[in-house]
């Protein structure tokens, strides 16, 4: 097969969308562009609180039951504690806010 510049065009363009999301590898932003917590949660906080936030893996505190304020939950997760390492340099301040929301509302 002989390739035509349309078939160079179309396969520049499909490796052109592969690869860029792979670029944008801490893009947390959800479809309005605000940063969605939920995003944020599943590559951040999954591994030790679970998808529902109950995993209790190393002792991560169960986030169900948690009554933490919106501003100890920020706090926590920019601080850490015990086991939970700051995400101070990993999440910008929006990303922390957005996360903490989303935490809070996994509570029954
Ligand atoms: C390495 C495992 C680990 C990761 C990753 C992790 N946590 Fe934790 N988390 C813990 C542990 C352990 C505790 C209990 C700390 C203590 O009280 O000593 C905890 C406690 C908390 C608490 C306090 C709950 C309470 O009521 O006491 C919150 C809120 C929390 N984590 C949110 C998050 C969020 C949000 C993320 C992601 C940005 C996250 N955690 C990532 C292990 C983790």
């Amino acid at each position: 097969m002989v390739l035509k510049p349309v078939h160079i065009v179309l396969l520049f363009g499909t490796l052109l969308a592969l690869a860029l999301p792979a670029c944008q590898d801490n893009d947390y932003s959800g479809k309005d562009g605000k940063v969605d917590g939920s995003k944020v949660y599943a590559s951040n906080c999954v591994s030790c609180h679970g998808e529902a936030g109950d995993a209790g893996a190393g002792g991560a505190k169960n986030l169900k039951v948690s009554t933490m304020s919106r501003a100890e939950v920020i706090a926590i997760v920019t601080q850490g504690k015990g086991a939970m390492m700051p995400f101070s340099s990993l999440l910008n301040e929006a990303e922390r806010e957005a996360v903490a929301d989303y935490v809070i509302s996994l509570r029954d």
